[in-house]
């Protein structure tokens, strides 16, 4: 079993260069499929994530060529073949796979998707969608079977702007007929990121960023590029790193509006950050005062950085209350932060930190991709040795996050060891 060691206490400078964005890439990917012709994606990150989602194109006959960082895909013989459950439960993303096929193929076989465990995690938007676009949609024996004779672009209403949603009904509309509306569509970054692919292969899609999306049908999709733009979640991950035990830690290749709400967090809580064009220089404090946060959809504060704050959060003075708002099972690293030597109480999804409190390394396990990335940022911080186990979790969303890390002067390596 491979485990992640960290001796802490190590001051952080250096360069950390900022990947492509996991869930931009993980979209994408699938998005390659509704092209007839050959298209390239640059910037992808070499999380495991890809090569999952690299043999379900495999599977359906389309052809992939991994250069490293960019990835090739000819979609031009896809076939829609049932995507197996070994697959489909590998990440949550496999089911963009719904609206990319459906939009190709008007037909779409899949096992349930999988992905972290961090509450319920429906898809009822995504196939309400899909039906009121004309698809008919069964459940059988863990799978779903969705189909359509034609799909005819309508008005949809999300009841929550659900990012995967917003996605996969804008995967399935963009080659229906007539036009299709997203209302209270999701805004994230990530989402203009596919849509601009999209309309690089000719899709006419309007409003991506906004809460109202509008997609007006087309016949056919031609060879088109696209860049991922910058993970903001990885960004953010370092950022706190940074303000943890940043002397001149400079985080290179970020958006910056992308990261305004954690960058407003860091202000209040007291850590000086220097912005050079795409290039952000923290510096830890010693004095840092204690926050309040609440998780929102985009451009609110993140619910992918909730866990990696509540870090930060036990270093600040006095109680922080962290308030997560989009998942109801996301505090899987507060037992471990605990033993490790934090105080930190949880009522349903809101955390109490008071702080600040030494932390001490343990042996902790990474629920979750998040709460692993908050458990490496307090063993950065922690004083001796913290090793965490279950780090597939962490690895599946964090590109060379042991070598960014060593790169910066951390202590941290990952070692193989037996099973008990
Ligand atoms: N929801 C429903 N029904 C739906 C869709 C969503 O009830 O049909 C609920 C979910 O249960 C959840 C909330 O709405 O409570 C938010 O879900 P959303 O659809 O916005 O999230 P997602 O598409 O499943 C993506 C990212 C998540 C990120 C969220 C929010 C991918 C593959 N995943 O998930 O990323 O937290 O958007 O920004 O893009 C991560 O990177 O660690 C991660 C979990």
């Amino acid at each position: 079993m491979k485990k992640i060691v960290i001796e802490g206490g190590k001051k952080l400078s250096g360069n950390i260069k900022i990947s492509g964005a996991k869930n931009s890439a993980v979209a994408l990917i699938p998005a390659s499929i509704l092209c007839d012709e050959e298209t390239t994606i640059y910037n992808v990150p070499e999380i495991t994530d890809k090569h999952a989602l690299i043999e379900i194109i495999k599977l359906l006959n389309g052809i992939v060529e991994d250069q490293g960082d960019a990835l090739k895909i000819d979609s031009r013989n896809i076939e829609s073949v049932v995507i197996p459950e070994e697959l489909a439960s590998k990440l949550r993303a496999s089911y963009y796979f719904m609206g990319a096929l459906l939009g190709r193929k008007k037909h779409v076989e899949i096992y349930f998707p999988g992905g972290c465990k961090i509450g319920a995690r429906k898809i009822d938007f995504h196939l309400k969608g899909f039906q009121a676009l004309g698809a008919t949609v069964e459940e059988i024996d863990d799978r779903y079977v969705i189909d359509a004779k034609e799909l005819k672009g309508t008005k949809i209403y999300l009841d929550f702007a659900s990012v995967g949603a917003t996605i996969n009904i804008m995967l399935a509309a963009v080659k229906a007929t007539g036009t299709t509306v997203i209302n209270n569509a999701a805004k994230e970054p990530e989402i203009v990121n596919i849509a601009t692919y999209l309309n690089n292969m000719g899709a006419k899609i309007k409003g991506a960023g906004t809460s109202r999306i509008t997609i007006e049908g087309v016949k056919s999709l031609h060879k088109a590029i696209i860049e991922v733009i910058p993970d903001r979640i990885e960004a953010g991950t370092y950022i706190i790193a940074g303000a943890l035990l940043g002397e001149n830690l400079c985080i290179q290749n970020v958006i910056k509006e992308h990261l305004n709400a954690l960058l407003s967090k860091l202000l209040e809580i007291g850590i000086p950050i220097t912005v050079r064009h795409n290039n952000l220089i923290i510096n830890s404090t010693e004095n840092k005062k204690a926050v309040n946060i609440t998780t929102l959809p985009y451009p609110g504060y993140p619910t992918d950085l909730a866990q990696p704050m509540t870090v930060l959060l036990t270093q600040c003075k006095g109680t922080s209350i962290l308030e997560e708002t989009i998942y109801s099972n996301r505090m899987g690293q507060v037992p471990y932060l605990n033993s490790m030597g934090a105080d930190i109480q949880v009522e349903e999804q809101t955390a109490y930190i008071k702080g600040p409190t030494a932390l001490e390394g343990n042996d902790v396990v990474a629920s979750d991709l998040r709460a692993g990335a908050s458990l490496v940022l307090a063993g950065l911080l922690a004083k001796g040795t913290t090793k965490i186990s279950e780090i597939e979790h962490i690895l599946r969303g964090y590109e060379h996050i042991i070598e960014k890390l060593q790169g910066v002067g951390a202590d941290i390596r990952i070692i193989e060891e037996e099973e008990k």
